[in-house]
């Protein structure tokens, strides 16, 4: 009998892989995998010898009870593990608690499939980098890889297999307070920044057990919601979503991304999570997607607000068979796809190519040759929060800091100021410094503004004072400070956001300096004293008139650990500042959206032309444009020149300009390209990011920089969705922002 059983298994093994490679081999699914043999041979096998059940299991995310990252918790996640049904938990990290919980997976169940454990390391696991919205703003994207090469580090040493990162939404809404989770506006830089960051997470794949398996996210233009409020609807056309919205998800996948997540939202009436467009046609279809999909935090089971399914079962059938393969937290495929498909609603096919897709990512990460390799305590000691990943969040914090004015070169601070007062409500606090998402960053590793400022100038008089709240209306403290002020010789002003008040369900309405900021940074002005301003934000905030009566402006993000560290650094001037920003500050919320690249209209603004796009209150600049960033230095673009002034589609144009460190410092520009195409078959921005480089110079220096400019680099979505590029004149300028003022013209003949 035995015998005869085993027969019968060994048959179905083999014309199970003989009928998956014909599927495979013949091309017939579009979106092969990168084909190991041995990994699909072993895949299949496993495949052919697992229930129904078991295989939904393996389409099951729960969250452990260990932090809640969305509206509901499950408490019985430890008994669905034992009984095989689900087959990923995230939430839940450090070496000894994943092995705990990999034990029973993989001793207490019927097949010993191992679990994968992700989580949210966006910015740093333990050792917390700047946001990421801070980290763009380097624009230095080896810096950028290396901040997600150590997050990816420190989480597989704690057990993590998969990061749910990079976001990779470009946002051109500041209240929309995701933004602070990406990369900014912009789509040439944004897909950069995906790539890098993708790259950083899975290293160089994961034997080693160093690296994790990046999530591209929030598939797809959830930084589209109508208002810049969370979860809203999405009404873009597709020509936007191809131009804008995707382009930074395609580069993750050229990156080698293994998974996707879905986004809350709905796009144009259909919500993500179902969307077959988005996930079938575009992701597995034409991109040729090879890793999972994932929803976000019960985006199934809330197709049912949307409208768009009558209850649970129904969004579970719209959702699978779109191309959703694992369900985070929803239960929904756990308690209703086996009923669809023994109603025929779902075939079982659709459900083994999600099993197919999950099971490779468990076998290419070595977890059934050992499924404990992650959890190794002792490597998780030697690794977390080392002296090299500090030194490296410190680095990076650095490059993220863009200054923003700097009037009669206030900064950089000398070195033997006796009396030095640091005020403001962000200026001590630890838990701020790590910003939203900080993963299992603790606030006591972190470095204050206080804290660094204290170190940097170790013989002066340092005098503390909070001033203010970030969000509450008293002014209790504000005489200490002003007493605190009237004896300094310079104030250091830490405002802005609290850390919670941007990433997700953080919208706001107003963007400006929350509570009574504003009135204590005009109050300790009247003191007389030199300011700096030091803003700690999630967003580009509104600054009213502050923006020109305080005398120096530094942007710092959230830094992170090391954060009042590096801001010291730059304030004292041993790292001259070279951060740009990746968002448009606006004057007013009232602009928004606002961002560089927008149309021209048929009545672009004219001062001298009442009936021109314009508003009656407020100029259509904005505060500070995107891509702009001061030096202690001055920079100086000249001789901008192209090797030909026409080119065919399959020529490129090779762009130089002279860049010259006219000032009295050594520094890093990043010199911009931008591009505009006059005339389109659909009209086209008034300019496009089109590449940008980080050019050291010493003071005095001058280099040529160069660019090259392809037919290629100009497609776009024409009105019949095909992505070309049409002959015509280009503008180019190269500058030290989008407002670059140096330009020149050249033409594609056909
Ligand atoms: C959240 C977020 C998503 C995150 C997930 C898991 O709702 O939208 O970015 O990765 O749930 O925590």
């Amino acid at each position: 009998m035995l015998f005869k059983k085993t027969l019968h298994i060994a048959a179905l093994l083999v014309v199970a892989y003989l009928m998956n490679s014909f599927v495979l081999r013949s091309g017939i699914m579009k979106d092969a995998p990168p084909r190991n043999d041995a990994i699909e041979r072993r895949v299949d096998s496993l495949l052919a010898l697992m229930t129904l059940e078991e295989k939904i299991g393996q389409m099951t995310l729960f969250t452990s009870d260990w932090e809640m990252t969305g509206p509901t918790l499950r408490a019985t996640y430890k008994e669905d593990i034992k009984k095989g049904r689900v087959g990923a938990i995230f939430n839940a990290h450090t070496a000894a608690y994943t092995k705990e919980l990999q034990r029973i997976a993989v001793e207490e169940t019927r097949l010993g499939i191992p679990l994968l454990f992700g989580y949210d390391v966006i910015h740093g696991y333990k050792t917390i980098f700047p946001i990421p919205l801070g980290e763009s703003a380097s624009w230095d994207l080896q810096a950028i890889e290396k901040s997600a090469r150590i997050a990816g580090v420190e989480a597989a040493a704690s057990g993590l297999h998969w990061t749910f990162a990079p976001m990779v939404d470009i946002a051109r809404d500041p209240r929309w307070g995701r933004m602070a989770e990406g990369a900014g506006e912009d789509t040439y830089l944004g897909s950069a920044i995906a790539k890098a960051r993708v790259q950083g997470f899975q290293g160089n794949g994961f034997d080693n057990a160093d690296a994790v398996l990046a999530c591209a996210k929030h598939f797809a233009a959830y930084g589209a919601a109508q208002a810049g409020r969370d979860y809203h609807t999405v009404d873009i056309s597709e020509q936007v979503l191809r131009e804008v919205y995707l382009p930074p998800f395609k580069a993750a996948v050229d990156a080698g991304a293994w998974t996707f997540m879905t986004s809350f939202n709905e796009w144009n009436g259909i919500p993500a999570s179902a969307h077959e467009q988005l996930l079938k046609d575009i992701l597995k279809w034409e991109w040729g997607f090879p890793g999972f999909v994932v929803t976000d935090y019960t985006s199934i089971n809330e197709m049912v607000q949307h409208g768009y399914a009558a209850d649970f079962k129904h969004a579970g059938e719209l959702s699978v068979n779109a191309g959703v393969d694992m369900d985070m937290q929803g239960a929904v495929y756990y308690n209703h796809l086996e009923q669809l498909i023994r109603e025929g609603k779902v075939k079982e096919s659709r459900v083994d190519d999600a099993v197919r897709r999950i099971l490779r990512m468990k076998f290419m990460l070595g977890l059934f040759e050992n499924p404990y390799k992650f959890s190794d305590t002792e490597r998780e000691k030697r690794l977390i929060l080392s002296q090299e990943h500090l030194a490296a969040a410190r680095d990076v914090a650095r490059k993220s800091i863009v200054l923003l004015r700097n009037e009669n070169q206030l900064l950089p601070l000398s070195k033997n100021l006796k009396n030095i007062a640091v005020i403001g409500p962000l200026a001590d606090s630890k838990v701020d410094m790590l910003g939203n998402w900080s993963a299992a960053g603790d606030a006591k590793d972190c470095v204050t503004l206080l804290e660094g400022v204290r170190a940097k100038w170790p013989n002066a008089q340092i005098k503390y004072a909070r001033g203010s709240d970030v969000m509450q209306m008293n002014k209790v403290d504000f005489a200490n400070a002003y007493a605190a002020a009237k004896k300094a010789d310079v104030i250091i002003l830490a405002v802005g956001e609290a850390g919670w008040m941007s990433g997700e369900a953080a919208s706001r309405s107003d963007i400006g300096l929350p509570g009574v900021q504003t009135e204590l940074v005009k109050y300790l002005l009247t003191t007389g004293k030199p300011v700096v301003m030091v803003l700690m934000n999630g967003r580009p905030l509104v600054l009213g008139d502050l923006a020109e009566k305080v005398p120096a402006i530094v942007e710092t993000w959230f830094a992170g650990t090391q954060g009042g560290h590096a801001i010291a650094d730059v304030l004292a001037g041993d790292y001259n500042p070279s951060g740009k920003l990746p968002v448009t500050f606006p004057r007013n919320v009232g602009q928004i959206p606002l961002h560089y690249n927008m149309k021209n209209t048929g009545r672009p603004m004219n001062p001298n032309d009442k009936y021109t796009s314009k508003y009656l209150d407020v100029p259509n600049t904005p505060q500070w444009p995107f891509g702009f960033g001061l030096s202690y230095t001055t920079f100086e673009y000249s001789d901008l020149k192209t090797d030909r002034s026409s080119f065919d589609r399959n020529e490129s144009v090779n762009i130089s300009v002279m860049l010259k460190n006219t000032g009295n410092y050594d520094g890093e520009e990043t010199a911009q390209l931008y591009v505009r195409d006059l005339i389109g078959s659909v009209t086209r921005p008034v300019r496009e990011l089109k590449g940008f480089q980080k050019v050291f110079l010493k003071k005095g220096e001058s280099k040529t920089v160069q660019f090259r400019l392809s037919a290629d680099d100009l497609r776009f979505y024409n009105h019949d969705l095909r992505f070309r590029a049409e002959p015509g004149d280009f503008d180019i300028w190269v500058g030290g922002d989008s407002d670059a003022k140096l330009g020149t013209r050249v033409t594609m003949v056909k």
